[in-house]
């Protein structure tokens, strides 16, 4: 019966035009910890359960990908404790979820610099990324030690040096080939940005993958953002009327 009354709440969706790639910015942890007067760690630990509800909801509404904003390159520059608190944090969600991921064919992937992480954090990247490599459900994407910019020089370069050996002329380089030299190389483009805590920026966040994202702001902080929120952003973004440069078909 619970489960009826919490479906019933929520708002109906088109499952035809359900974004292919939803991106997320977690962001209002450290605040929802301080309204509580508690450790912004525990923040962190809520933010957690509150990914794992919206990977479940995504999964189940049959959504292609799914891309979280779980580490900036900027985020080093916090102190050691909370950066100690989130590489805790990282090995504690793939040593618990990584079974469970697996066995509803989820697929990982991990957006960043893995080499540029702790060596612990880096060989459970490694592993939970070849682990679900062939796996054809959600394409969960965590961007971890990612930063868009760092991502654009990290292409130009991977692209320099193929033109050098000469493999690539540089008229080559076009808009396919740089795609697929990101690190979301093979996924849709964003769909749907959804960002929590009110905060109305990008924080360098899938900065070229975004170029034609609906964008989609909301003031609740991210362990308070529940399936019923996300249905609501979902819904938002059926409202929207896409046009990629053309005429609205209504005009
Ligand atoms: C987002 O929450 C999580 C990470 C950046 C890792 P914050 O920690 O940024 O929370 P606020 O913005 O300080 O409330
Ligand atoms: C963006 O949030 C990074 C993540 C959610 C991981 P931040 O809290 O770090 O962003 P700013 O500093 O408010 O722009
Ligand atoms: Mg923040």
């Amino acid at each position: 019966m619970a489960w009826f009354r919490k479906k019933t709440e929520l708002q109906a969706l088109d499952t035809e035009r359900l974004p292919r790639h939803v991106a997320v910015i977690m962001d209002g942890n450290g605040r929802w910890a301080k309204r509580r007067m508690q450790p912004r760690a525990l923040g962190h630990r809520a933010g957690v359960e509150a990914m794992r509800a919206i990977i479940r909801e995504s999964s189940d509404l049959g959504i292609e990908a799914l891309s979280f904003y779980a580490f900036s390159t900027e985020n080093w520059s916090r102190p050691a404790g909370e950066v100690g608190a989130l590489m805790g944090l990282l090995v504690e969600f793939f040593g618990r979820e990584i079974d469970e991921l697996h066995a509803n064919r989820v697929c990982i992937r991990i957006l960043g610099d893995v080499d540029g992480m702790p060596k612990p954090q880096r060989g459970l990247l490694i592993e939970a990324m070849e682990r679900t490599r062939k796996n054809t459900g959600l394409k969960l994407n965590l961007a971890i030690n990612y930063g868009s910019r760092a991502e654009i020089i990290h292409a130009v370069r991977a692209l320099a040096a193929r033109v050098e050996k000469g493999e690539l002329e540089p008229t080559g380089i076009d808009e396919t080939t740089f795609v697929e030299t990101l690190y979301t190389a093979g996924l849709p483009e964003v769909d749907l940005l959804i960002r929590t805590s009110g905060e109305l920026r990008l924080s360098n966040f899938l900065l070229y993958q975004c170029a034609y994202a609906e964008l989609v702001f909301t003031d609740i902080l991210w362990p308070d953002f529940n399936v019923a929120a996300y249905h609501g952003a979902l819904a938002a973004y059926q409202g929207r009327e896409r046009r990629f440069g053309g005429r609205s078909p209504s005009l």
